[in-house]
């Protein structure tokens, strides 16, 4: 048995899955997250690894047959966040995560200084990204950046509460931008750039490798058999590709949480940094992908919910699907929104935009709110296709994970105006703890399953019927860029 962890930002999921790639087993349990000024966001490293052990407690518990056989670990985890670490180990301060915007004018500072690091590191600086959280540190905390003797990831802070190891993997330390992603090895310029040094930095590991056993101490502890074997694992999204069998050049997926990304998997390092995609490596060796990663997926359609006064998300798509059955196209004039609730990455880069609704009327009814916020997260992720298609990298079809993958309405919808055959999958809201037990084996040997993905659930073909009146809309939507972005220049 191989037991996955996926270290999301809302909670923490875990998986026990046999050799045979079936799932034994499930718990999870929520984190929460603190937003202590505007744009900021903090979570313990101590919380995810209560939340870890109160996972494999009810594993334990429900499956306890199955967890008495888990012979290696897989972890996933939430990108781009600094854990902080100083000479005994110790957590210094709360990590500073991914959706963090504070360091928006030092990740300014490196794309001006540095440009042309870009090209080996796979991104322009984004505020989210983990170097520049350092240069915001250096000059806002000084006292806390001097004691900094380690920066981990954040599922690598439980690597090294399970092990003792210090190791990272090719795919989070990607997201780091202290990466040369086309040579798999740290990049001292960039460090430097950011007053830091190689001595600060974890190992490195491929996501399919083993990084040490659970210690003797933690196994008892937590009722695990001896020498359970931890893999590398990755960041969330190249470990979800790894969960849905995007393995090889031209494998595509969208993933539509709380952000959304969409990620084609190349067998080269293929950039467009000027494009606002990231070009990372993959969680397997040899591998990498393109992604266009925008801040507000999901997540738009949970605000909507909110405002709009719904119960829930099922009835305010109920209410669009009611009022705009994909046998009417769409009027031109209808409402359009624009979904940069909290900035956005591809391909605008830019942290302090935010969203809008426009072309309201008196007759402007909550379901055509509700449709248009569905169709602002789509043209959303049409420029961040465009993007991942710049450097070379193809999307032949795309699957469709994440839990925005629940509704058909909005599958289909995202076909029509991407161009693109959508397919949902069997079981994808695990995609990413799947993913990470199929590291855990690989780590031990078995690697069976890493060619394997997901069964189909529902394919999506675009329908050109709509994609006149979807072109219109869009083309409306792109000219409104500029406008936003000057409100706040
Ligand atoms: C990827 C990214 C998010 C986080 C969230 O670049 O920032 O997908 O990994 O979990």
């Amino acid at each position: 048995i191989s037991l996955g962890i996926d270290l999301g930002t809302s909670e923490l999921k875990t998986v026990l899955m046999d050799s045979a790639g079936s799932v034994r087993g499930q718990a999870s349990v929520r984190i929460a997250t603190s937003r202590p000024q505007a744009g900021w966001s903090e979570q313990s490293p101590q919380d995810w690894w209560d939340a870890c052990i109160q996972a494999l407690a009810q594993l334990r518990a429900g499956w306890p047959h199955e967890y008495a056989q888990i012979a290696c670990i897989g972890l996933s985890g939430q990108m781009h966040g600094a854990v902080l670490l100083d000479l005994d180990e110790a957590v210094i301060r709360p990590a500073i995560l991914w959706n963090d915007a504070r360091a928006e004018a030092e990740a300014a500072a490196l794309a001006r200084d540095y440009p042309a690091y870009a090209d080996v590191t796979g991104s322009l600086p984004m505020a989210g990204l983990t170097a520049p959280k350092l240069l915001w540190l250096q000059a806002h905390e000084p006292a806390a950046f001097a004691a900094i003797a380690c920066v981990l990831s954040p599922k690598d802070y439980l690597r090294l509460r399970l092990t003792g190891n210090k190791v990272t993997e090719m795919s989070d330390a990607a997201g780091t931008l202290w990466l040369d992603e086309a040579k798999r090895s740290w990049f001292a310029p960039m460090l430097a750039a950011c007053g830091m040094t190689l001595a600060q930095m974890p190992a490195l590991a491929e996501g399919d490798a083993a990084t040490g056993t659970v210690l003797a101490a933690i196994a008892d502890q937590l009722g695990l058999p001896a020498g359970v074997v931890v893999a590398g694992g990755g960041g969330d999204n190249p470990v979800s590709a790894v969960g849905i069998g995007a393995v090889n050049g031209g494998d595509s997926f969208i993933s539509l949480g709380t952000s959304a990304a969409i990620v084609s998997v190349t067998e080269a390092p293929l950039g467009n940094p000027a494009g606002g995609v990231h070009s990372f490596c993959h969680a397997l060796p040899g591998r990498w992908y393109a992604m266009g990663a925008i801040l507000s997926g999901a997540s738009c359609l949970r605000w909507a919910t909110g405002v709009l006064g719904q119960p829930d998300e099922a009835a305010l798509l109920a209410l669009v699907e009611a009022g705009l059955p994909f046998d009417v196209p769409v009027a031109p004039s209808a409402p359009l929104f624009l979904p940069y609730l909290s900035g956005e990455r591809t391909p605008h880069n830019d942290p302090q935009v935010r969203g809008a609704f426009l072309q309201l009327g008196h007759d402007s009814t909550p379901a055509q709110l509700g449709y248009a916020v569905l169709e602002g997260v789509a043209f959303a992720l049409r420029d961040a296709m465009a993007a991942v298609t710049s450097t070379g990298a193809v999307v032949p079809h795309c699957m469709l994970v994440g839990g925005g993958a629940r509704s058909q309405y909005w599958a289909q919808l995202l076909a029509n105006v991407l161009g693109c055959e959508m397919r949902t999958l069997h079981n994808s809201e695990l995609s990413a703890s799947l993913g990470a037990a199929k590291l855990g084996f690989a780590a031990i040997g078995q690697r069976q399953l890493l060619s394997t993905g997901l069964p189909i659930k529902n394919t999506f073909l675009p329908d050109a019927a709509h994609s006149a009146a979807l072109s219109l809309r869009y083309g409306r939507y792109r000219s409104l860029f500029p406008a936003v972005q000057a409100l706040h220049q």
